[in-house]
């Protein structure tokens, strides 16, 4: 077997880890392993390239790797769970810079240094030309939009600031910035020319994603960080385009499609249309905070009475679980209540938590068995049949106001039907509104109880009374 040949088959090897890791990573039972086999293939994939390359000096390959990776690591360690979408963004704009700078290296051994080295002398090609402005404008796009989707999401910047003449600043900044490639690679004699158009290139592109991401806020962040993604594997793809590298075009293409993928999903959840979420911008300018009228309170005492006659009960975890790290006390209250004999099973909203499968996560982690999980389109309908639905520290996706008031900022979000049970809890700290800045009418419903505290110690005091409660 030639060396081109095992090159090519390990290429293969390496494709077939991404598909089947991607296709495991969609289930949360064996989402570990997808993982660890889609960084096996992307470690063959880094193998490949350098043993197809050669003439590297891998003192810069090795050198790069513990950089890299002794960043990633740290960044990583240090991180709760609930900062995810923050080193999500992060990541992606890493991966939009890393395709930038590649491409960028290629421009400059194609244009201005031409014979500089042997990669780029090949690369003269227009489609190849075409891809490197491309990288480099997505790139860029990629790496600005999620800087800023960071900072927003870590409340850096806030509120959602109107830019005048959006749509247009943002064609002008794409078109420019693509015409000012085209004449860089094609139409200019003048090594130092041709630099400052680049330069003008990848200014426009970084004002691009300025532009896009800085009116968008609030409930569409999610949206907006999976698109980044997105985009991160379409910059990825077009400098596999330039650089003639079959196993970065589908590595990219894999992110770039499941980025799009996980887009549409959020999109679906949040019953918004894209071009909704990217022209209109939740806006948190009619956000009603609201006064509450009459709302009613209990503490864990009074709430274990009730669910010790209960026989169908429902949790639904939001955000408020995971910042208060309930999880192990939720599994504790489902295990005293299953031990009684009780139908306990919990309803996971699509953007329940701060990142798409939040609450999976969070409850995995306290080793809540899967079947006892039920996604909204499972659940929605059994709420009418059950006797309570104990809302632990979620408050948008409960929230009626997105079925009930046209003029709410989250209109037509689907939501968990809660209001139909029985009775609901409401297990947190105050009447504050979630992450929409909402009113919740929930909370002043004639059979909701709220049980003001923390979720974990409230969770915990309600397991502590089941489990001392006469057995049924
Ligand atoms: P939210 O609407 O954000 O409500 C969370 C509630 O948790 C708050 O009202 C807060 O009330 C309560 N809370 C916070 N800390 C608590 C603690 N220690 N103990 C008890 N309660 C606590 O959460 P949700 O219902 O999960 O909805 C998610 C929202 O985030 C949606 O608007 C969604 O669009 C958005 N979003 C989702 C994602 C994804 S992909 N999942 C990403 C970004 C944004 P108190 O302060 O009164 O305790």
């Amino acid at each position: 077997m030639s060396a081109t040949d095992l090159t090519a088959l390990l290429a293969l090897g390496s494709i077939a880890l991404f598909v089947v890791g991607l296709k495991r990573l969609s289930r949360v039972r064996t989402s570990r392993s997808g993982n660890a086999l889609m960084a096996s293939g992307m470690l063959l994939a880094v193998v490949i390239t350098l043993i197809e390359v050669g003439l590297v000096d891998y003192r810069w390959i090795v050198g790069g790797l513990l950089v890299g990776g002794g960043i990633g690591y740290a960044i990583v360690a240090r991180a709760k769970a609930t900062a995810m979408p923050e080193i999500v963004a992060r990541f992606n704009g890493f991966g939009g810079a890393a395709s930038a700078l590649v491409a960028l290296s290629l421009f400059w051994g194609v244009v201005v240094e031409p014979g500089r080295d042997a990669v780029a002398a090949d690369l003269l090609g227009a489609t190849s030309a075409v891809t490197l402005v491309l990288s480099v404008l997505i790139g860029s796009v990629t790496l600005s939009g999620s800087i800023l989707a960071e900072l927003k999401l870590r409340g850096t910047i806030s509120g959602d600031p109107r830019i005048p003449a959006r749509s247009a600043l943002m064609l002008l900044a794409v078109v420019g910035g693509l015409a000012l490639g085209a004449v860089a690679v094609f139409g200019v004699e003048d090594v130092g020319v041709a630099a400052g158009l680049v330069i003008g290139l990848v200014a426009a592109a970084l004002l691009a994603g300025v532009v896009l991401v800085l009116p968008i806020g609030g409930a569409d962040m999610p949206v907006v960080i999976s698109l980044l993604n997105s985009l991160s594997g379409l910059a990825a793809a077009a400098t596999g385009f330039a650089l003639s590298n079959e196993l970065l075009i589908i590595a990219g293409t894999v992110v770039g499609a499941a980025g799009l993928i996980l887009t549409q999903i959020m999109c679906v959840a949040m019953n918004r249309s894209l071009l909704n979420v990217l022209i209109g911008g939740f806006t948190e300018t009619s956000a009603d905070h609201g006064e509450y009228g009459h709302v009613v309170s209990a503490d864990a005492e009074s709430a274990s009475m009730v669910l010790e006659v209960a026989q169908r009960v429902i949790i639904v975890p939001g955000y408020g679980l995971a910042a208060a790290r309930a999880q192990n006390a939720a599994h504790d209250v489902a295990r005293a209540l299953i031990d009684r004999g009780v139908d306990v099973r919990f309803a996971i909203h699509p953007v329940a938590g701060r990142m798409p499968g939040h609450m999976n996560v969070v409850l995995a982690e306290a080793e809540v068995p899967y079947e006892l999980l039920f996604e909204m389109s499972e659940i929605n309908q059994d709420f009418g049949q059950t006797d309570v639905a104990i809302v632990v520290g979620a408050n948008d996706v409960v929230n009626p106001a997105a079925r009930n008031d046209p003029s709410s900022p989250i209109a037509g979000m689907p939501i968990l039907d809660v209001d139909s049970a029985r009775r609901v809890f409401v297990i947190k700290r105050s009447l504050s509104p979630g992450y929409a800045g909402i009113k919740n009418d929930l909370f002043e419903r004639d059979h909701t109880v709220m049980l003001f505290g923390d979720a974990k110690q409230m969770l915990d005091d309600l397991a502590g009374h089941l489990q001392a409660a006469p057995p049924p």
